[in-house]
Protein backbone atom coordinates (compact mmCIF):
# COMPACT_ATOMS: atom_id res chain seq x y z
CA UNK A 1 0.00 0.00 0.00
CA UNK A 2 1.12 3.74 -0.74
CA UNK A 3 2.54 5.44 2.03
CA UNK A 4 0.73 8.60 2.68
CA UNK A 5 2.97 11.71 3.33
CA UNK A 6 1.61 14.91 4.43
CA UNK A 7 4.29 18.24 3.93
CA UNK A 8 3.70 21.81 5.99
CA UNK A 9 5.22 24.35 4.02
CA UNK A 10 4.46 25.50 1.04
CA UNK A 11 8.44 27.32 0.01
CA UNK A 12 11.57 26.21 -1.83
CA UNK A 13 12.22 23.55 0.29
CA UNK A 14 8.93 21.83 0.99
CA UNK A 15 9.14 21.48 -3.67
CA UNK A 16 12.41 19.90 -3.40
CA UNK A 17 11.09 17.59 -0.80
CA UNK A 18 7.48 16.68 -2.63
CA UNK A 19 9.66 16.63 -5.93
CA UNK A 20 11.29 13.72 -4.77
CA UNK A 21 8.37 12.40 -2.68
CA UNK A 22 6.50 12.27 -6.34
CA UNK A 23 8.84 10.36 -8.05
CA UNK A 24 9.33 7.64 -5.01
CA UNK A 25 6.80 4.85 -5.83
CA UNK A 26 4.57 3.75 -3.31
CA UNK A 27 4.07 7.24 -1.93
CA UNK A 28 1.18 9.45 -2.34
CA UNK A 29 1.43 13.13 -1.36
CA UNK A 30 -1.90 13.59 0.83
CA UNK A 31 -2.27 16.70 1.64
CA UNK A 32 -0.27 20.03 2.54
CA UNK A 33 -0.53 22.53 4.95
CA UNK A 34 0.14 26.07 4.24
CA UNK A 35 0.33 29.23 6.23
CA UNK A 36 -3.40 29.60 4.48
CA UNK A 37 -5.29 26.56 2.66
CA UNK A 38 -5.21 28.44 -0.61
CA UNK A 39 -1.30 28.59 -0.33
CA UNK A 40 -1.72 24.81 0.35
CA UNK A 41 -4.49 24.09 -2.47
CA UNK A 42 -2.09 25.88 -5.20
CA UNK A 43 1.30 23.82 -4.09
CA UNK A 44 -0.66 20.66 -4.11
CA UNK A 45 -2.59 20.93 -7.79
CA UNK A 46 1.07 19.58 -9.04
CA UNK A 47 0.54 16.12 -6.89
CA UNK A 48 -3.02 16.20 -6.91
CA UNK A 49 -3.55 16.83 -3.45
CA UNK A 50 -5.33 19.15 -1.00
CA UNK A 51 -4.62 22.15 0.89
CA UNK A 52 -5.00 22.62 4.58
CA UNK A 53 -4.91 25.02 7.12
CA UNK A 54 -3.38 22.39 9.89
CA UNK A 55 -1.62 19.71 10.76
CA UNK A 56 -5.12 18.49 13.07
CA UNK A 57 -6.98 19.52 10.07
CA UNK A 58 -4.72 17.13 8.03
CA UNK A 59 -4.81 14.32 9.78
CA UNK A 60 -8.20 14.32 10.34
CA UNK A 61 -9.07 14.09 6.62
CA UNK A 62 -7.94 10.83 6.48
CA UNK A 63 -4.49 8.85 7.93
CA UNK A 64 -1.02 10.03 7.61
CA UNK A 65 2.04 7.62 7.38
CA UNK A 66 4.37 10.93 7.78
CA UNK A 67 4.66 14.39 7.40
CA UNK A 68 7.81 16.21 5.99
CA UNK A 69 7.89 19.73 8.09
CA UNK A 70 9.58 22.62 6.13
CA UNK A 71 9.25 25.49 7.81
CA UNK A 72 11.36 28.43 8.61
CA UNK A 73 12.68 28.55 12.81
CA UNK A 74 10.27 30.89 13.87
CA UNK A 75 7.59 28.62 12.71
CA UNK A 76 8.25 25.36 14.85
CA UNK A 77 6.16 24.22 18.03
CA UNK A 78 2.83 23.60 17.30
CA UNK A 79 3.49 21.60 14.42
CA UNK A 80 5.74 18.65 15.92
CA UNK A 81 3.63 18.81 18.93
CA UNK A 82 0.45 17.79 17.30
CA UNK A 83 2.12 15.18 15.43
CA UNK A 84 3.97 13.84 18.72
CA UNK A 85 0.79 13.46 20.26
CA UNK A 86 -0.80 11.95 17.41
CA UNK A 87 2.21 9.36 17.01
CA UNK A 88 2.70 10.73 13.37
CA UNK A 89 6.32 9.98 12.06
CA UNK A 90 8.07 13.37 10.86
CA UNK A 91 11.11 14.42 8.60
CA UNK A 92 11.62 18.27 9.63
CA UNK A 93 13.96 20.52 8.16
CA UNK A 94 16.93 22.06 10.10
CA UNK A 95 17.21 23.98 12.13
CA UNK A 96 14.67 22.98 14.91
CA UNK A 97 13.99 26.16 15.74
CA UNK A 98 15.42 29.78 16.45
CA UNK A 99 16.85 28.97 19.67
CA UNK A 100 17.66 25.69 21.84
CA UNK A 101 14.58 25.66 24.28
CA UNK A 102 11.79 24.80 22.44
CA UNK A 103 13.41 21.74 20.47
CA UNK A 104 14.59 20.97 24.28
CA UNK A 105 10.71 21.01 25.11
CA UNK A 106 9.36 19.51 22.24
CA UNK A 107 12.09 16.51 22.74
CA UNK A 108 10.93 16.50 26.26
CA UNK A 109 7.61 15.78 24.89
CA UNK A 110 8.60 13.43 22.41
CA UNK A 111 10.38 11.46 25.13
CA UNK A 112 7.13 11.30 27.14
CA UNK A 113 4.13 10.85 24.89
CA UNK A 114 6.28 8.60 21.89
CA UNK A 115 9.51 8.08 23.13
CA UNK A 116 9.77 5.36 19.79
CA UNK A 117 8.52 7.52 17.17
CA UNK A 118 10.55 8.08 14.07
CA UNK A 119 12.51 11.31 13.22
CA UNK A 120 14.65 12.40 11.03
CA UNK A 121 16.09 15.98 11.04
CA UNK A 122 17.67 17.20 7.01
CA UNK A 123 21.33 16.87 7.50
CA UNK A 124 21.29 15.90 4.42
CA UNK A 125 25.64 16.42 4.24
CA UNK A 126 25.32 13.11 6.42
CA UNK A 127 24.09 11.08 3.43
CA UNK A 128 26.94 11.91 1.38
CA UNK A 129 29.23 9.06 0.16
CA UNK A 130 31.70 11.93 0.27
CA UNK A 131 31.02 12.07 4.40
CA UNK A 132 30.65 8.53 4.74
CA UNK A 133 34.21 8.39 3.74
CA UNK A 134 35.42 11.17 5.69
CA UNK A 135 33.86 9.31 8.79
CA UNK A 136 35.51 6.63 8.03
CA UNK A 137 39.22 7.78 7.27
CA UNK A 138 39.55 10.21 10.90
CA UNK A 139 39.63 8.96 14.32
CA UNK A 140 38.05 11.09 16.50
CA UNK A 141 41.03 10.76 19.00
CA UNK A 142 43.82 11.47 16.31
CA UNK A 143 42.23 15.00 15.12
CA UNK A 144 44.12 17.92 16.42
CA UNK A 145 41.78 20.90 14.85
CA UNK A 146 39.03 21.56 12.45
CA UNK A 147 38.07 24.91 10.46
CA UNK A 148 35.05 25.39 8.70
CA UNK A 149 33.42 27.93 6.50
CA UNK A 150 30.02 29.38 5.42
CA UNK A 151 30.48 32.23 3.64
CA UNK A 152 27.79 33.75 1.02
CA UNK A 153 25.25 35.83 0.32
CA UNK A 154 22.26 37.38 1.56
CA UNK A 155 19.64 35.33 1.68
CA UNK A 156 15.89 36.75 0.21
CA UNK A 157 13.97 35.56 2.62
CA UNK A 158 12.33 38.54 4.52
CA UNK A 159 12.70 35.90 7.51
CA UNK A 160 16.12 34.72 7.19
CA UNK A 161 17.38 38.36 7.62
CA UNK A 162 15.64 38.96 11.48
CA UNK A 163 17.23 37.26 14.23
CA UNK A 164 14.09 36.84 15.83
CA UNK A 165 13.04 34.77 12.73
CA UNK A 166 15.59 33.00 12.05
CA UNK A 167 18.26 32.56 15.02
CA UNK A 168 21.08 33.93 12.52
CA UNK A 169 23.80 32.57 9.78
CA UNK A 170 24.69 30.59 12.62
CA UNK A 171 21.76 28.70 13.34
CA UNK A 172 20.21 28.81 10.13
CA UNK A 173 22.84 27.63 7.57
CA UNK A 174 26.04 27.45 9.35
CA UNK A 175 24.81 24.69 11.50
CA UNK A 176 25.08 22.20 8.48
CA UNK A 177 29.29 22.41 9.52
CA UNK A 178 28.58 22.38 13.10
CA UNK A 179 26.52 19.55 12.44
CA UNK A 180 29.30 17.81 10.23
CA UNK A 181 32.23 18.65 12.69
CA UNK A 182 29.78 16.83 15.70
CA UNK A 183 29.44 13.64 13.51
CA UNK A 184 32.94 13.29 12.41
CA UNK A 185 34.77 14.62 15.82
CA UNK A 186 32.56 14.22 18.13
CA UNK A 187 30.57 16.42 20.68
CA UNK A 188 31.34 19.76 21.49
CA UNK A 189 31.88 21.06 25.20
CA UNK A 190 32.51 24.92 25.00
CA UNK A 191 31.89 27.57 22.67
CA UNK A 192 33.11 30.84 22.61
CA UNK A 193 31.94 33.56 19.49
CA UNK A 194 32.11 36.83 18.23
CA UNK A 195 29.96 38.39 16.12
CA UNK A 196 29.31 41.92 14.08
CA UNK A 197 27.42 43.89 11.21
CA UNK A 198 30.04 45.03 9.38
CA UNK A 199 28.01 46.47 6.41
CA UNK A 200 23.96 46.97 8.58
CA UNK A 201 21.08 47.96 6.48
CA UNK A 202 23.95 48.62 3.34
CA UNK A 203 21.70 47.10 0.89
CA UNK A 204 20.09 44.56 3.03
CA UNK A 205 16.35 46.11 3.99
CA UNK A 206 14.75 45.05 7.12
CA UNK A 207 17.60 43.27 8.55
CA UNK A 208 18.97 42.36 11.85
CA UNK A 209 21.23 39.31 11.55
CA UNK A 210 24.72 39.36 12.20
CA UNK A 211 26.58 39.37 9.04
CA UNK A 212 30.04 38.14 10.21
CA UNK A 213 31.05 36.18 12.74
CA UNK A 214 33.69 33.10 14.03
CA UNK A 215 33.37 30.70 16.70
CA UNK A 216 36.17 28.41 18.76
CA UNK A 217 34.93 25.15 19.96
CA UNK A 218 36.35 23.37 22.28
CA UNK A 219 35.68 19.10 21.71
CA UNK A 220 35.09 16.57 24.61
CA UNK A 221 38.19 14.75 22.34
CA UNK A 222 40.38 17.90 23.59
CA UNK A 223 40.47 18.97 19.93
CA UNK A 224 39.76 22.34 18.37
CA UNK A 225 37.55 23.75 16.14
CA UNK A 226 36.97 27.12 14.35
CA UNK A 227 33.92 27.52 12.20
CA UNK A 228 33.39 30.90 10.76
CA UNK A 229 30.57 32.35 8.89
CA UNK A 230 29.37 35.61 6.43
CA UNK A 231 26.78 36.66 4.15
CA UNK A 232 28.14 39.88 3.20
CA UNK A 233 29.04 38.11 0.09
CA UNK A 234 27.76 39.04 -3.69
CA UNK A 235 25.98 36.45 -4.60
CA UNK A 236 27.85 33.71 -6.26
CA UNK A 237 31.23 34.10 -4.56
CA UNK A 238 30.52 31.41 -2.03
CA UNK A 239 32.80 29.27 -0.21
CA UNK A 240 31.46 26.43 2.28
CA UNK A 241 33.65 23.71 3.59
CA UNK A 242 35.35 21.78 6.46
CA UNK A 243 38.77 21.01 6.94
CA UNK A 244 40.46 18.29 9.74
CA UNK A 245 43.77 18.04 10.79
CA UNK A 246 45.33 14.92 12.22
CA UNK A 247 48.31 12.80 12.76
CA UNK A 248 47.48 10.96 10.06
CA UNK A 249 46.95 13.79 7.69
CA UNK A 250 44.63 16.26 6.03
CA UNK A 251 40.98 16.04 5.17
CA UNK A 252 39.26 19.01 3.13
CA UNK A 253 35.70 18.51 2.56
CA UNK A 254 33.01 20.75 0.96
CA UNK A 255 29.68 20.18 -0.27
CA UNK A 256 31.37 18.44 -3.65
CA UNK A 257 34.84 17.10 -3.47
CA UNK A 258 36.70 15.44 -0.62
CA UNK A 259 40.56 16.12 -0.88
CA UNK A 260 42.79 13.97 1.30
CA UNK A 261 46.44 14.80 1.87
CA UNK A 262 48.38 11.86 3.84
CA UNK A 263 52.06 12.72 3.25
CA UNK A 264 54.13 14.10 0.60
CA UNK A 265 53.07 13.45 -2.79
CA UNK A 266 49.67 11.63 -1.38
CA UNK A 267 46.92 14.03 -2.92
CA UNK A 268 43.53 12.15 -3.44
CA UNK A 269 40.98 14.32 -4.69
CA UNK A 270 37.49 12.35 -5.39
CA UNK A 271 34.25 14.08 -6.51
CA UNK A 272 30.60 13.55 -5.25
CA UNK A 273 28.13 12.45 -6.88
CA UNK A 274 24.76 11.16 -5.90
CA UNK A 275 21.90 12.87 -4.72
CA UNK A 276 21.97 12.75 -0.48
CA UNK A 277 18.19 14.16 -0.22
CA UNK A 278 16.85 11.00 -2.00
CA UNK A 279 19.09 9.10 0.31
CA UNK A 280 17.61 10.99 3.55
CA UNK A 281 13.97 10.30 1.94
CA UNK A 282 14.72 6.39 1.23
CA UNK A 283 16.01 6.00 5.02
CA UNK A 284 13.10 7.91 6.29
CA UNK A 285 10.32 6.23 4.30
CA UNK A 286 12.28 2.95 5.22
CA UNK A 287 11.70 3.51 9.17
CA UNK A 288 8.11 4.28 8.48
CA UNK A 289 7.71 0.78 6.45
CA UNK A 290 9.45 -1.58 8.72
CA UNK A 291 10.66 0.47 12.23
CA UNK A 292 14.16 -0.03 11.10
CA UNK A 293 16.17 3.44 11.77
CA UNK A 294 19.60 2.25 11.67
CA UNK A 295 19.34 3.99 7.96
CA UNK A 296 18.58 7.48 9.97
CA UNK A 297 21.47 9.44 10.06
CA UNK A 298 20.29 12.44 12.25
CA UNK A 299 16.94 12.16 14.77
CA UNK A 300 15.63 14.78 16.73
CA UNK A 301 17.42 14.06 19.83
CA UNK A 302 20.53 14.23 17.92
CA UNK A 303 19.83 17.51 15.95
CA UNK A 304 18.89 18.96 19.79
CA UNK A 305 22.65 18.34 20.24
CA UNK A 306 23.71 20.36 17.20
CA UNK A 307 21.40 22.91 17.88
CA UNK A 308 22.02 23.69 21.74
CA UNK A 309 25.68 24.26 20.15
CA UNK A 310 24.66 26.86 17.53
CA UNK A 311 22.47 28.57 19.93
CA UNK A 312 25.56 28.71 22.30
CA UNK A 313 27.34 30.32 19.82
CA UNK A 314 24.53 33.17 20.07
CA UNK A 315 24.42 33.53 23.72
CA UNK A 316 28.41 33.46 23.63
CA UNK A 317 28.81 37.00 20.77
CA UNK A 318 25.71 38.54 23.01
CA UNK A 319 28.03 38.07 26.45
CA UNK A 320 31.08 38.12 25.30
CA UNK A 321 31.54 35.11 27.05
CA UNK A 322 32.62 31.23 26.67
CA UNK A 323 29.95 28.88 27.00
CA UNK A 324 29.96 25.44 28.53
CA UNK A 325 27.27 22.70 27.17
N1 LIG B 1 18.63 20.93 4.13
C1 LIG B 1 18.79 21.86 3.24
O1 LIG B 1 19.67 21.80 2.40
C2 LIG B 1 17.87 23.05 3.20
C3 LIG B 1 17.89 23.91 2.11
C4 LIG B 1 16.99 24.97 2.10
C5 LIG B 1 16.14 25.20 3.17
N2 LIG B 1 16.19 24.36 4.23
C6 LIG B 1 15.36 24.62 5.42
O2 LIG B 1 13.98 24.49 5.11
C7 LIG B 1 13.23 25.43 5.87
C8 LIG B 1 12.33 26.22 4.92
O3 LIG B 1 13.16 26.91 4.01
P1 LIG B 1 12.63 27.38 2.57
O4 LIG B 1 13.85 27.71 1.81
O5 LIG B 1 11.67 26.41 2.03
O6 LIG B 1 11.89 28.72 2.97
P2 LIG B 1 10.77 29.51 2.13
O7 LIG B 1 10.74 30.89 2.65
O8 LIG B 1 10.97 29.27 0.68
O9 LIG B 1 9.44 28.76 2.53
C9 LIG B 1 8.94 28.71 3.85
C10 LIG B 1 7.48 28.31 3.75
O10 LIG B 1 6.95 28.04 5.04
C11 LIG B 1 5.64 28.58 5.09
N3 LIG B 1 5.25 28.73 6.49
C12 LIG B 1 5.73 29.59 7.41
N4 LIG B 1 5.13 29.36 8.60
C13 LIG B 1 4.28 28.31 8.41
C14 LIG B 1 3.40 27.60 9.26
N5 LIG B 1 3.30 27.89 10.57
N6 LIG B 1 2.66 26.58 8.74
C15 LIG B 1 2.79 26.25 7.43
N7 LIG B 1 3.61 26.90 6.59
C16 LIG B 1 4.36 27.91 7.08
C17 LIG B 1 5.74 29.87 4.33
O11 LIG B 1 4.49 30.33 3.92
C18 LIG B 1 6.61 29.42 3.14
O12 LIG B 1 5.82 28.84 2.14
C19 LIG B 1 14.25 26.31 6.61
O13 LIG B 1 14.38 25.88 7.93
C20 LIG B 1 15.55 26.06 5.87
O14 LIG B 1 16.69 26.13 6.68
C21 LIG B 1 17.02 23.29 4.26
Amino acid sequence: MALRIGIVGTGWFAGKHAEILAGTEDVEIAGIVGSSKNKGDVFGIRYDAPGYESVAEMAEAGPLDAVYICVPPMAHGEIERELIERGIPFLVEKPLGADAELPQDLLGFLRLKAPDLVTSVGYHFRYQDNVRKLKEALHPGRIGMATGLWMGDMPQAGWWRRQESSGGQFIEQTTHIVDLLRYCAGEVEEVQAVYASRFPDEEWENTNVHDIGTVTLKLKSGAVANISNTCVLPPGAGKVGLSFYAREGLWEWTPGHLTSILAEGERRTVEETGNPYERETEAFLHAVRTGDKSGIRSDYADACKTQEVTFAALQSALTGRSIKL
